[in-house]
């Protein structure tokens, strides 16, 4: 039997097990903390930051960093939901989100987290970058005005396809995901069965021929908050 290890999320009392991340105790205890990069299927990627938490005092982020025996974890903050709102925002300005026009609406984690946190329309002006569309796949379609550089497929693709189709190439605000072909998606072994091609929090990478097969209102998020599998959760 592994270790159980106690510790508090905002002054509630939880155990968990040695060698958990602060999310997956949260997760199991019902406790929603944000989150954009994490999928509990993946190697943690620690890049989006929005699961800050403050660890006695001090920010880390909760998919990376272990539980440990009497840590305080702050989660549930004024200060720590403003910090997620302005990376979230900084998501929205830095690509072209068209939710409105997006197959992904209601289904989109990003999207999804926003509504959780009270944004309505981000506070700084948009960048309306030029991103690339790919379309020659036969059965997948890339549209990089979405992407927020999560790197979920990067690491499914890798980790669990075992195919590495999926790269960051360019730094700052030229980062951006590519494919392991000269030309474009279509030169690449990508599968729509591919775990890479279900892990997208976003509108990036869309399997053709599924669209709206649920429709707009009847989706995940059309209902009920993110988030709020996990709190059902809570005993
Ligand atoms: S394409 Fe989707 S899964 Fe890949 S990095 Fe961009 S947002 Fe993340
Ligand atoms: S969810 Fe933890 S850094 Fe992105």
């Amino acid at each position: 039997m592994s270790e159980q290890i106690t510790f508090t999320i905002d002054g509630i009392e939880i155990k968990g097990k040695a060698g958990q991340t602060i999310i997956e105790a949260a997760d199991e205890a019902g406790i929603y903390i944000p989150r954009l990069c994490y999928h509990p299927e993946l190697a943690p990627h620690g890049s989006c930051r929005v699961c800050t938490v403050l660890v006695n005092g001090k920010p880390q982020s909760a998919c990376t960093q272990p539980i440990a025996e009497g840590i305080t974890v702050e989660n549930n903050t004024k200060e720590l939901d403003e910090h997620r709102r302005n990376l979230i925002d900084m998501l929205f300005i830095e690509g072209n989100h068209f939710c409105m026009f997006c197959e992904k609406s209601g289904n989109c984690e990003l999207q999804a987290v926003a509504y959780r946190l009270g944004i309505l329309a981000p506070k700084y002006p948009y960048f309306f970058p030029k991103k690339d569309v790919d379309s020659t796949h036969p059965d997948i379609f890339l549209d990089l005005n979405r992407c927020i550089l999560c790197g979920r497929c990067v690491s499914a693709s890798r980790d669990i396809d075992g195919k590495g189709v999926f790269e960051f190439v360019g730094r700052s605000i030229e980062k951006k995901i590519a494919v392991n072909a000269e030309a474009s998606l279509k030169d690449t072994n990508l599968k729509q069965a591919d775990k890479a091609a279900d892990v997208c929090p976003v509108g990036t990478i869309n399997k053709k021929r599924t669209a709206f097969a649920i429709p707009i209102g009847k989706r995940l998020y059309d209902s009920k908050p993110i988030g709020s599998d996990i709190e059902s959760r809570r005993k």
